[in-house]
């Protein structure tokens, strides 16, 4: 079974929009007000433009709940306080538990005298007086409350641009692309990306498009939809990934220096930072899966010490969801920081969806971070690279923050990148609940058939969490599923060629005995189906392992010398990583490194700049370099081939190596 089956017939499925449909629920006990204003709204509707589809419909303060999770067309509410003394609070508080189910829906009020409060007020996007007899007027706000949630200002902006096509006498050089359609080198090119990759390509001379470095129009009427759809309080774009967003958010905070609490298998980009803003890191260790060789969370009690050792500490940096999917129980950490005075970024690259399903939630934001990084590319629907950074921080320094964005950010910033934000941003607020919905049915059917194979088996949260971390109430975001291999023979890398090259599948990651696949608003039911048979096919070749390697467990983290800058911009010497003997160990033991080394999998640092190099972290580099699988390592020199580590020169003349720091400091370090 290849790829060479031959493909059915698809018709004409593959373009199939549908039209549009927004329910409408009017809750009330009141019978007799419910079917009036019911009715009247139908009549209302079926009389008006509704581009969105709107229809009304009564429910019950007992129903309303089932109703706003079996319903995935279900996009506003209508909430009648009744005219009882306790009516209001009853819409109060009803409100609160529909928003903990479904955040995006639109809600209105209905109540009869003036006496709402701030409070109460500020939970309704509109509110209607009991008498109220104008339904027209009704209607139209409902529709311009749903009309501005699905709206895509900047997306809008850009197409009406390039269909107003005009003359392009600015960068970029392709000039929508008529430098290259008529080649005859690069013709082929241009046919091949399609003519809007080209022509949505436009300089930030086109002002109409506002600025992505200082927004006042419809990239700032972007950024506020998203603030407001994601729950923050301002959301900046980013055309350069989370990479740049941890950057410019722990500028923001430790700009020039300070201490900062971080995980120390947190994504490079925050090693960057700390190297960039001479920051005196205070690592914090993952807990290894000791089975599956998964680096997961940091135990809860490892973070609450480094927060009461380090008082001084400006900044925490957390990562939720990891790579696997392990969410921390943010709320209880971000309050502990808090009380102690700490700025809180997490970095949610991979859980850009959190917020939209209530059982993902509760995301970084609503546990109270100052500061969330999200790479919405990874698991929504916008383009690699297009990430953005959510501020809820009390302090927060706007003018600060942008001078801190613009250093980092490209003055190029590519629109298209820009608009995917702001589709993927609609998306999730019209059709993100449903659409995990469907996930979460996907990761179910998965689940079932991996372990029906009887050879594969989906790992569950308990499965995933290491001991140390059983108390710490860890989560895990079902669309990451991770699957046991182990009982087929092959290693995980073995699996991802067979996935590949047998059946055409490409999947997320692997570890020595785990293969993992992500389900996301892309995954169809027909992915699925192939990804299942190939399971099934594959347990019928399992094979006796010959060999089970045991998990590769990181070297014991030495001690940091050092402010990683200083060992970064020192003056250094390469020495040899590997010899035939131990000459290049007996070198390199005690010696500081200048530069991150990172091994991937499992992409997390076994030197830092500043860190003393100590034999089993020789022997484990060396052990990857001589290893069957040939292991992509960062911050290796090779020189005609052969493997150098950078480290700080000692004793020499013009040495400037680092003092040792006595501020430089590792908590949880051997
Ligand atoms: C935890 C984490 N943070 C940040 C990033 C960087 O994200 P981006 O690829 O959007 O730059 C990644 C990338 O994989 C990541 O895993």
């Amino acid at each position: 079974m290849g790829l060479d089956l031959k493909m059915p017939d698809l018709g004409n499925l593959s373009e199939r929009v549908q039209s549009l449909t927004c329910r409408v629920a009017l809750i009330s006990d009141d019978r007799e007000l419910a079917d009036n204003w019911v009715g009247a709204l139908n009549t209302t509707a079926a009389q008006h433009e509704n581009p969105f589809g709107l229809s009304f419909e009564t429910v019950t303060t007992d129903t309303v709940e089932r109703l706003a999770l079996d319903e995935d067309e279900l996009q506003a509410l209508i909430v009648d306080a009744g005219s009882d003394a306790g009516g209001l609070a009853a819409a109060e508080a009803l409100v609160d538990r529909l928003h903990a189910l479904r955040g995006q829906l639109n809600v209105f009020l209905v109540a009869q005298g003036c006496d709402i409060s701030v409070s109460v007020r500020q939970r309704f996007d509109e509110l209607f007086d009991r008498r109220e007899c104008n339904f027209n007027q009704m209607f139209r706000l409902v529709q311009a409350f749903i009309a501005r949630r699905a709206s895509t200002p900047f997306a809008d902006t850009l197409k009406e641009y390039v269909f107003s096509a005009r003359d392009a006498w600015h960068t970029p050089g392709h000039s929508g692309g008529d430098s290259l359609r008529n080649s005859p080198w690069v013709g082929d090119f241009y046919r091949f990306m399609g003519e809007h990759v080209f022509n949505t390509d436009l300089s930030v001379s086109v002002q109409v498009l506002d600025s992505l470095l200082e927004p006042h129009s419809v990239i700032q009427e972007a950024q506020d939809l998203a603030a407001q759809t994601f729950g923050a309080e301002h959301t900046f774009f980013l055309t350069n990934g989370t990479s740049t967003a941890n950057k410019v958010v722990i500028q923001q905070i430790l700009g020039g220096g300070g201490k900062i609490i971080v995980d120390q298998a947190c994504h490079k980009s925050v090693h960057h930072a700390i190297v960039l803003n001479r920051c005196e890191p205070v690592y914090l260790k993952s807990v290894l899966h000791p089975e599956f060789g998964i680096y997961g969370p940091v135990k809860r009690a490892d973070i609450e010490q480094a927060l009461d050792e380090h008082g001084d500490a400006r900044l925490l940096v957390i990562t939720s969801c990891t790579y696997d999917g392990l969410r921390y129980d943010l709320k209880p950490i971000i309050d502990y920081a808090h009380e102690r005075g700490v700025k809180v970024l997490v970095d949610e690259a991979w859980y850009a969806h959190g917020y939209f399903h209530p059982q993902l939630r509760p995301t970084a934001l609503e546990c109270g971070a100052d500061y969330v990084t999200q790479s919405t590319h990874k698991m929504l629907s916008a383009f690699s690279q297009a990430s953005m950074i959510h501020v809820q921080d009390p302090d927060f320094d706007d003018h600060r923050f942008r001078e801190n964005l613009n250093m980092h950010a490209s003055t190029s910033p590519q629109y298209a990148m820009i608009a995917s934000l702001d589709v993927a941003r609609k998306q999730v607020a019209m059709e993100g609940y449903a659409r995990l919905n469907q996930c979460l049915k996907m990761v179910e059917t998965l689940r079932k058939a991996v372990d029906d194979t009887g050879v594969f088996r989906a790992l569950t949260r308990d499965d995933l969490i290491a001991e140390p971390l059983a108390d710490d109430n860890i989560r895990l975001d079902p669309t990451k599923v991770t699957i046991d291999i182990s009982a087929s023979g092959y290693s995980g890398g073995e699996m991802q060629i067979k996935l590949f090259e047998q059946y055409g599948i490409q999947v997320e990651k692997t570890t020595y005995n785990t293969v993992s696949v992500l389900v996301t608003l892309g995954s169809t039911e027909s992915k699925l189906l192939r990804l299942i048979h190939a399971f099934k096919q594959l347990a019928r070749s399992a094979r006796k392992r010959l060999h089970v390697p045991s998990p590769r467990r990181l070297p014991e983290f030495t001690r940091l010398t050092c402010l990683p800058a200083d060992a970064y911009f020192a003056e250094t010497e390469e020495l040899p990583l590997m010899d035939n003997g131990t000459l290049a160990e007996k070198n390199l033991i005690g010696r500081i490194s200048a530069d991150e080394i990172v091994p991937y999998p499992p992409g997390i640092p076994v030197l830092v700049p500043g860190q003393e190099i100590s034999a089993q972290i020789v022997q484990y580099l060396q052990q990857l370099l001589q290893g069957q699988n040939a292991t992509e390592i960062h911050g290796l020199i090779f020189r005609s081939d052969e493997p150098l580590l950078r480290v700080v020169r000692e004793n020499g003349p013009s040495s400037s190596a680092p003092k040792k720091s006595p501020k430089a400091s590792r908590k949880n370090g051997s």
